[in-house]
């Protein structure tokens, strides 16, 4: 009897961790990587955003700006694997595309904007979704 239930009781706690992989993934960022955003301020770079004009070129949610995609729609940024198609999605990669993105890929669109590193810094705190 207790030898019948056991495979059964496995079972769906293997599926219960199968639907855990539905629409709540962890983001991709390493939550321990927090250096690269010591001290930075997502309301601040919420307002950077704002005044760089950077909704000329991507779609941000809760912003409003021209129905523009040159670049890639910036939600859900923490969930994805690489920026600009080839640097690894980390807070300090994120800070250093910030900062200079034809460092990174000589052939981008995306212009630098001649960010200090600490609005980089902040902006990536707000585009990551940091408190
Ligand atoms: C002139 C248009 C333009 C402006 C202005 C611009 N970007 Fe971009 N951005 C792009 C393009 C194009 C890409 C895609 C880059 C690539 O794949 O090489 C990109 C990529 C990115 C990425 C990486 C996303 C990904 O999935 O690869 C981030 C983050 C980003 N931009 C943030 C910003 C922020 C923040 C600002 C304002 C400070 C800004 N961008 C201003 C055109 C722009």
């Amino acid at each position: 009897m207790q030898g019948s239930a056991r495979p059964a009781i496995f079972g769906a706690a293997a599926l219960s961790l199968l639907c855990a992989c539905g629409d709540e993934r962890p983001p991709l960022a390493p939550p321990g990587e927090t250096e690269a955003l010591a001290g930075a301020d997502a309301a601040r770079g919420r307002n950077l955003v704002a005044g760089q004009g950077c909704v000329a070129c991507h779609t941000i949610p809760g912003m409003r700006g021209p129905l523009s995609s040159v670049g890639p729609p910036l939600d859900n940024l923490g969930r994805r694997a690489y920026l600009g198609g080839s640097l690894p999605n980390t807070p300090a990669n994120l800070v250093r595309w910030l900062l200079d993105p034809p460092s990174v890929n000589p052939g981008t669109a995306m212009p630098k904007a001649g960010l200090t590193p600490a609005e980089a810094a902040d902006i990536a705190a707000f585009l990551l979704g940091r408190p």
